[in-house]
């Protein structure tokens, strides 16, 4: 082969070789982008707002009532799952959500269960003292009052009265 052929077929190969290189460092890019994005998943890098609060919080128990304007009832209480002192459910009346619980014997209080970060419904209920919201995990005490972020602003209370064995609450 002449030295002219042998430049061409250098020339050529040197032309071939060109993508497997480029091919190469694409996957080593590749590979580094992977590993840089599971190391921040890794570290939390996620959106506050994400979901990962109040797993594996006990759910409180669901009872129903009956909603009238703005007066939801709750009857036969002591047959629910509000019949002990302490004890806390979810009332859900007419599109009408409600963290209840028997604070004292026969003594009520009721909070919205909309949570007042991003509106979610609480349904956790921990240590017989704390209301999680399942979404994002804020947690509210039992006077409504914001025990843990990322919500900020306390739990609306609603007046109740409890006669002859039958709960009202006011929303
Ligand atoms: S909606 Fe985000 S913590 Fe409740």
């Amino acid at each position: 082969m002449s030295a002219h052929g042998r430049a061409r077929r250098l020339q050529r190969e040197g032309a071939m070789d060109t993508p497997k290189t480029s091919r190469r460092e694409f996957c080593a890019h590749a590979i580094t982008f992977a590993t840089m994005a599971s190391l921040i998943e890794a570290c939390g890098g996620g959106s506050p707002t994400s979901p990962s609060g109040g797993g594996n919080v006990p759910q409180l128990s669901t009872v129903g009532g009956t909603a009238n304007g703005n007066i939801v009832t709750v009857s036969n209480v002591t047959g629910t799952a509000l019949a002990n002192v302490g004890s806390a459910a979810l009332v859900q009346a007419g599109g009408n959500n409600i963290l209840v619980l028997q604070a004292a014997q026969g003594s009520f209080k009721a909070f919205t269960a909309v949570c007042t970060h991003e509106q979610n419904i609480i349904t956790g209920f921990q240590n017989n003292s704390t209301f999680v919201c399942p979404a994002h995990g804020s947690q509210f005490n039992t006077s409504g009052g914001v025990v843990q972020g990322p919500a900020t602003r306390a739990l609306r209370e609603f007046p109740t009265q409890f006669t002859n064995n039958v709960l009202t609450i006011t929303v």
